[in-house]
């Protein structure tokens, strides 16, 4: 069958090869995925995980349950905080009360807190990268000062999307190492998508992203998970050089995950970021609406992948 043509409105890139010309399916070896993803649990995550979008913390309590725990998440004089949500007096949800000065006051009895331990309350280190909202829980995983983020470009646009699936954090990195999936499962998105490079734990796709019937913008894209919770696509080659997307999958409990995943979208064109400036307001939501209807695929997917395993497969 032969390939679909589209007229490339992004940069022209140099000639590649694919690795190989065997279906689609045969290249998608679940040994190699399995190998990719056993490494990205192997690395340290510095007991971080992400709770949101830095745009959606705002001065309301909102309640997030984190690896089986739930949270009240605020902001104080514009920074995020985070603890449990069981007020230490008689285990309201704060989560339910409001935020007066700075500080939530509980429902039942008026309790404020903020800044302060109160007894064994107390905020958690929180980390908010300008993009996202990090914290890390007490737990036995070493931390680290700051959560391992991956090279971003300097100046950019972003939109974060962030949705639940029922499945574990694996199986969200799972769907994203296997690029393999994208043209036939997004062909709304993806018109033709080419593995170029791989190596043990690293991936490089030329995709063309679909911009309408027939028009398309062509990138070298590479996949790479710089902690157990990340993967992260980086456009090396094309238009938007230095972009990237995180996927984050935050584990609520066992067997349901969010994602979370930011667009950071670079250029060195000018107008770029003029144009992002000015409208950027506007074209958040539809950023985050492509994204969203990604994920509500590869939802699907990853809670597939989970069911597999939870019958031992
Ligand atoms: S339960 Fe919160 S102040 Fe009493
Ligand atoms: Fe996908």
């Amino acid at each position: 069958m032969s390939e679909p043509k589209f007229i490339n409105i992004g940069r022209k890139l140099p000639p590649a090869e694919p690795i190989s010309d065997v279906p689609d399916w045969q290249q998608a070896q679940p040994a190699w995925i399995e190998n990719a993803l056993q490494h990205a649990i192997s690395l340290p995550s510095g007991g971080w995980y992400v709770v949101d979008g830095s745009r959606a913390i705002g001065e309301s309590p909102e309640r997030y349950r984190i690896a089986g725990e739930d949270y009240v998440v605020w902001r104080s004089e514009g920074s995020p905080v985070v603890a449990s949500d069981s007020c230490p007096h008689m285990g309201a949800r704060l989560s339910d009360g409001f935020v007066r000065d700075g500080c939530v006051v509980c429902p039942w009895h008026g309790l404020a807190l903020g800044n302060e331990a109160h007894g064994s309350w107390r905020p958690l280190p929180v980390f908010d990268d300008g993009v996202l909202v990090w914290v890390r829980p007490e737990s036995d995983e070493e931390g680290t000062l700051e959560p391992i983020l991956p090279p971003r470009p300097e100046r950019y646009f972003d939109a974060v999307m962030r949705l639940e699936a029922r499945c574990d954090p694996r199986d969200v990195v799972a769907n994203r190492l296997d690029p393999w999936h994208g043209v036939h499962f997004h062909p709304h998105s993806f018109g033709r998508l080419k593995v170029i490079e791989r190596d043990e734990t690293t991936i490089t796709v030329r995709v063309v992203y679909r911009m309408g019937k027939r028009l398309g913008m062509e990138v070298d894209a590479r996949f790479h998970c710089p902690e157990p919770r990340t993967i992260v696509m980086t456009i090396i080659r094309g238009e938007g050089v230095g972009s990237v997307v995180e996927t984050h999958a935050t584990p609520i409990e066992p067997g349901r995950s969010a994602v979370i995943e930011a667009t950071l979208a670079a250029s060195d064109r000018p107008q770029f970021h003029t144009f992002f400036r000015a409208f950027g307001g506007l074209m958040r939501p539809m950023v985050e609406k492509r994204a969203r209807r990604l994920w509500v695929e590869d939802g699907a997917y990853a809670e597939r992948r989970y069911e597999l395993r939870c019958n031992g497969n």
